[in-house]
């Protein structure tokens, strides 16, 4: 959260309850934001509407090498040129790049993002024609076709287009120029021809069509500048309330349309407060992605929030596929919809009917390059493989991040957090973590800790640790400007600040007064703060805790939409370039210092508000700063669903609501939901009264720690899930469309979802609420209220009273669920308890899941193959544990101490036999209302073969 800026001078001279107080404002302050009008090159490109593009593809620059395709582009109006490039990637993918041919200086192109090279494929000419160039893109017919004039390219599979691109005419690259109003005239009047040429040395390197020296060039390099220099508002600088950008490189903007035909779904370009199904920006602004720190954020609306991932995913019930657009600038996108296609010339051969609905996506940069991955599916599962192996997946968490967290600004000293820990016990809560916020440092100078309320830190930690608990600090990228802190000085001793456009190191306001922003594009700068977590170096540190990044988009109080001016230099690039990847770039830091700090052995835990592509590498990601409304816990579900979509799995939102005071009913529901949510905090801010959970009377209290521990009990099944994201890139939590692709009364679902492929959950999110309707989806699919065990069919809408205790949740017929329901004070306190398997049984008669066991924290899963990974199956009246990992070793003490078949008939008998032992018998009950054979005590490890027989 931050304060608004024009609001920031008294908050920066007042006392803290002053400025808590400044915070009660209802609702966002549109105006510290830019609409798309009030962004010089959004509204510039938004003014170009489809027609022709005056792009051509030049055919007879075509060079081919095994991988890679590239041709020129010139644009008919300026004679500028663009290269272009295609690639053919392995798995399903396309990766388009187009750059200038030869620009001024090099445009940004994004660092970091991508694990590794993307692997290629070879393309091969398939036809070529004064038209186009026909290209094989080798799996299922597919073609990759550039038509020359006007440029376009589609991507068809047999008769059928996937996606064109520059069919609306779209593409747009403002190249880089001088000045002329003012540099040219400069030099010219001083150096008389001098800018003639100037202007002859740049119609030489050929990035002007007919360059070589003859007439017609020089004529047509003439139009270039009268054409290119004529000036429009916001091209060499903009001013934006107080602040003005001073663009030393002038307009740079780039833009490329991508049509979907038969597509009305699309989803994905996360973090907005929105709908999972990304509406129509018709007559709105586009979607905005800018990395800031929004105050008071609304629900519905394209503003920009705290992260920024630039994909988006189409879907329709024959196929799914993503656009990943990998440019880190302030960016907007524009959704639209249309039910009418026509085709370039070379595709007449491809299509019959010109009518089908179609969805045209517009994406609009303001600097860097056109880089473009195109993921072709065609199911949901392998555009997110194909995604994964871009940006990476998941980090796999240690198990306790999975459990509960308390949070709130702030647990005010060592007493405090003693007692609030206490409460936990003394209410059978579990919990794994507390968090300490700002007010635990001292003066806002983050890895140090206030000298009066935390004087013993380590004693602290030490304390949590006997309970087998965990604490989270906060450290925030801003570093208070203070030459007696030792994090400034050496920061700016090593030159580490990033600047300000006259190469001063950049100073804003932040929660410390004035602040430097450390320059986290640099590897050494990043190296430097990973070193900062070493043991020695946070004194008071020890290994269960854990870190916070926030403030990292980042958070400039009296900056420009409350974050860095554009013209800050990281190195010789822009925040204008790189702005989106800051966060992504502190939350990398700070995992990797508490990697090392561990000499590698343990797996790190951070949270970040400021994230891009690729941030899932590093950890979780929450969504800043909600409100206690039941329309904020609502959103909460699409907000995660669509981070999920785009790799990143560890999404939660602060359980309660970040502003304003919940009514118990509220925090319940919130509890319920966000149980139910891959990371589940409850976070408040400062002004709020206090919600530990056992503050609004005995009876809420009993439903949240119900809530809690429903989410203990599935402990196993989440880490089994991360466990699969972090190896296959599938997401945890999960839309209903992505199991059931072809079901469209699915595709615009977002208020349930799924856990894994297994779970349902549709939450109570209404005030009130008596009832709740929810879809069950899938033909011939059959789920089981987890609570009743009671059986619906699938593909229906299931009308189902509801009391303050429900949380409607069904498990998948043909589904077996690994639980632990011996619930103690935290998630390591259960390690080695006991596995209860509900095995449910689908139409068939089968079902089938896997367990996941290591040792909960560090990297020997993946080192020394330490871990268990078995799979669960039944049928023919028989269960079976095999080994999914037969090279891995690990051994575990956990037993199976029952298993409860939901669905089942009556068995005559039940034995087990364990791998080379002899059958033995097993106790079993059977409720035949709910069909479920309940065997206790089947004294089965759950590491080993072995199967349970049932007569
Ligand atoms: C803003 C964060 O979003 C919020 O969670 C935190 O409590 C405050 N900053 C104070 O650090």
């Amino acid at each position: 959260m931050a304060p608004s800026s024009d609001r920031m001078g008294r908050v920066l001279v007042v006392p803290l309850v002053l400025l808590v107080l400044c915070f009660s404002v209802e609702g966002v302050d549109r105006g510290n934001f830019k609409t798309c009008e009030q962004s010089a090159f959004c509204k510039r490109q938004r003014e170009l509407k489809p027609s022709q593009s005056p792009y051509r593809a030049l055919l007879d620059t075509l060079e081919l090498s095994d991988s890679r395709i590239t041709l020129q582009l010139i644009n008919d109006n300026n004679k500028v040129r663009l290269l272009l490039e295609l690639y053919r990637l392995q798995g399903n993918m396309t990766r388009v790049k187009i750059n200038e041919l030869k620009p001024l200086r090099p445009r940004y192109e994004v660092r970091d993002v991508l694990i590794a090279d993307p692997p290629t494929k070879p393309m091969t000419v398939v036809s070529q024609d004064e038209n186009g160039v026909v290209l094989s893109l080798g799996e299922n017919e597919q073609r990759l076709i550039v038509s020359a004039q006007p440029f376009r390219l589609d991507i068809v599979e047999g008769p059928e287009v996937l996606l064109s691109l520059n069919s609306r005419g779209l593409l747009a690259f403002e190249h880089l120029r001088l000045r002329k109003d003012t540099i040219s005239q400069k030099i010219t009047s001083t150096f008389g021809s001098m800018w003639d040429s100037i202007k002859s040395v740049f119609s030489s390197k050929g990035d002007i069509e007919g360059a070589g020296g003859s007439d017609n060039a020089k004529n047509e390099g003439d139009k270039v500048e009268e054409g290119e220099e004529e000036e429009k508002p916001g091209m060499w600088e903009e001013t934006f309330k107080t602040h003005s950008d001073s663009k030393p490189n002038g307009p740079t903007s780039i833009s490329l349309d991508f049509s979907f035909p038969g597509v009305k779904h699309v989803y994905g370009i996360p973090e907005h407060a929105e709908t999972l199904r990304l509406k129509n920006t018709h007559g709105t602004d586009p979607y905005r992605l800018y990395n800031l720190d929004v105050f008071q954020y609304e629900l519905h609306n394209p503003m920009a929030l705290y992260g920024s991932v630039p994909v988006i995913i189409s879907h329709n019930a024959q196929r799914t596929m993503g656009v990943f657009w990998l440019n880190a600038a302030e960016t907007w996108v524009d959704i639209t919809s249309s039910t009418l296609t026509t085709f370039g010339k070379m595709l007449e051969f491809v299509q019959g009917s010109s009518e089908v609905p179609q969805t045209d996506v517009r994406w609009i940069s303001e600097s860097g390059i056109i880089d473009v991955f195109i993921m072709l599916g065609p199911t949901p599962s392998d555009v997110f493989t194909q995604y994964a192996s871009l940006t990476g997946t998941q980090a796999f968490p240690p198990l306790s991040t999975l459990g509960y967290h308390q949070s709130r600004w702030n647990y005010n000293d060592q007493e405090d957090v003693k007692a609030v820990d206490q409460g936990f016990d003394e209410h059978d809560i579990p919990y794994d973590f507390i968090w300490l916020d700002i007010e635990h440092t001292d003066g806002k100078r983050y890895f140090t800790w206030d000298p009066q309320k935390f004087p013993q830190p380590k004693e602290m930690l030490q304390k949590l640790m006997e309970k087998r608990r965990k604490m989270v600090t906060i450290v925030d990228p801003h570093i208070k400007v203070d030459s007696g802190y030792k994090i400034h000085s050496e920061i700016g001793s090593k030159n580490f600040y990033a600047k300000n456009k006259d190469g001063a190191d950049y100073e804003g306001w932040c929660w410390p007064g004035s602040a430097g922003y450390p320059d986290f594009t640099n590897p050494e700068m990043r190296a430097w703060w990973a070193s900062q977590f070493a043991y020695d170096q946070y004194k008071g540190s020890m290994e269960n805790l854990y870190t916070w990044n926030d403030m990292n988009e980042p958070s400039v109080f009296n900056g420009p939409e409350v974050t860095m001016h554009k013209d800050a230099l990281f190195g010789s690039w822009e925040n204008r370039d790189v702005h989106n990847l800051y966060g992504l770039y502190v939350h990398m830091a700070t995992a990797e210092g508490l990697i090392q700090r561990s000499g590698g052995t343990e797996r790190p835990f951070v949270l970040s508000r400021a994230f891009f592509a690729g941030s899932q590498r590093y950890g979780a990601i929450w969504t800043g700063d909600n409100a206690a409304e039941w329309g904020h816990l609502k959103i909460s579900i699409p907000m995660c669903l669509s981070l999920g979509l785009v790799g990143i799995s560890f999404c939660g939102a602060d359980v309660g609501g970040f502003f304003k005071h919940p009514s118990a009913e509220l925090l319940v529901r919130w509890y319920q939901a966000g149980a139910y949510q891959p990371f589940f905090r409850s976070h408040a801010h400062l002004d709020t009264p206090r919600r530990e959970p056992w503050l609004f009377g005995p009876e809420n209290t009993a439903l949240i720690r119900e809530a809690i521990r429903q989410r203990y009990a599935l402990l196993p099944y989440w880490y089994q899930l991360f466990y699969n994201a972090y190896r296959t890139g599938q997401p945890v939590m999960r839309p209903l469309w992505v199991e059931f692709p072809e079901e469209p009364a699915t595709f615009a679902i977002d208020n349930e979802y799924l856990i894994g492929k297994h779970l349902l959950v549709h939450p109570v999110t209404d005030e009130g609420a008596k009832s709740i309707t929810a879809h069950l989806p899938g033909k011939g699919e059959v789920w089981y209220d987890v609570h009743t065990f009671q059986k619906h069919k699938g593909t229906q809408n299931l009308h189902i009273p509801v009391t303050m205790s429900s949380i409607p949740v069904f498990q998948r017929g043909g589904s077996i669920i690994s639980r632990k329901d011996r619930i103690r004070r935290s998630s390591s306190c259960m390690e080695n308890d006991p596995y209860t398997l509900y095995v449910a049984l689908s139409a068939q008669g089968t079902a089938e899941g896997e367990l996941y066991i290591d040792d909960f924290h560090t990297f020997n899963f993946e080192k020394e193959k330490q871990f268990i990974h078995r799979r669960l199956y039944f049928s023919n009246n028989v269960l079976t544990s095999s080994n999914l990992a037969p090279d891995s070793k690990f051994t575990t003490a956990a037993w199976i101490e029952k298993i409860i078949i939901i669905g089942a008939t009556r068995p005559s008998s039940v034995s087990t036999k364990a791998k080379d032992g002899a059958a033995s018998a097993v106790e079993f009950d059977f409720d035949s209302t709910a069909s479920v054979v309940t065997l206790h005590k089947p004294d089965l490890n759950a590491g080993t073969d072995w199967t349970v027989t049932l007569q």
